[in-house]
């Protein structure tokens, strides 16, 4: 079975490798100081832009965010089109930051459900991953953990059919069809905003993750509350199923 740490071995000096937060609270933090929902999602991306760096700098090696699922177009189209216009605006700015720190940034999710415009930013991101093999920032979008699996499930299908897929299907094969192909799997998943679920977030990737929820909207999270969950982390006793000192 695909395990980052066979031994169950906790690293105190290292912070999780791989780290996955679902973004919650932007519209109640926005609510509160009676402005619109979609306010706190600029904030909301604002806060992504400064963890993600404190991640970078802190030695994290994967960050994975929840942005927008398959089930989020349900909002007010008032609200989605903002959300996309950040999501676009946000992609483009990053492309300089990109070349210039050699940071990686990928989109998971189902790309033909986005605008054409969209879907071209996302191919320069690709691109410019490609060359770099530093900090990698994941921006799930049009995202769904169920769809993720199906999608993964149909290509294996397919291949399958092609006579591309020869040999057992294991986990890590399977892994291999999923967006996170060649990803780690997050180590910590945190989710802000109060609510205690996963919400169909990286349903096959988390099945070992240690999960931190707290009720800290996102547009208050700070690198302090990162610390926070990082140190609750490390207090975690991970066993991957076995047990310690049998
Ligand atoms: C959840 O808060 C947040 C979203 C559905 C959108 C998140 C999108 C962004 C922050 C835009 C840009 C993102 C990146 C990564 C650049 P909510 O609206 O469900 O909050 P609520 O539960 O308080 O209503």
């Amino acid at each position: 079975m695909p395990n980052n740490n066979p031994a169950g071995e906790r690293d105190l000096a290292r912070p999780p490798r791989h780290i996955a937060i679902i973004l919650d609270g932007n519209g109640r933090w926005a609510k509160k100081r009676g402005l619109p929902r979609t306010a706190g999602h600029a904030v909301g991306a604002e806060t992504f832009r400064r963890i993600a760096t404190y991640c970078k700098n802190i030695g994290v090696e994967y960050l994975t965010v929840y942005a927008f699922s398959t089930e989020n177009w349900r909002r007010p189209e008032g609200e989605v089109s903002t959300i996309m216009k950040l999501l676009g605006k946000y992609l483009h700015e990053a492309i300089d930051t990109m070349e210039r720190d050699h940071i990686r940034m990928k989109v998971f999710g189902d790309l033909e459900g986005l605008s054409p415009e969209l879907r071209a930013l996302v191919q320069k991101t690709d691109e410019i991953s490609r060359r770099y093999e530093g900090f990698q920032a994941n921006i799930c979008l049009n995202y769904g953990g169920r769809d993720e699996i199906l999608h993964a499930a149909r290509r294996y299908a397919e291949d399958y059919a092609a006579g591309k897929a020869e040999g057992e299907l294991t986990e890590e094969r399977f892994s291999g069809y999923l967006y996170s192909a060649g990803i780690p799997d997050p180590d910590l998943l945190i989710r802000p905003g109060g609510e205690v679920r996963i919400s169909n977030f990286l349903l096959w990737q988390c099945a070992y993750a240690e999960f931190y929820f707290t009720d800290v909207l996102w547009p208050d999270f700070t690198p302090e509350e990162l610390d926070k969950a990082i140190a609750v982390f490390r207090s975690r006793d991970r066993r991957y199923g076995g047990v310690k000192n049998p």
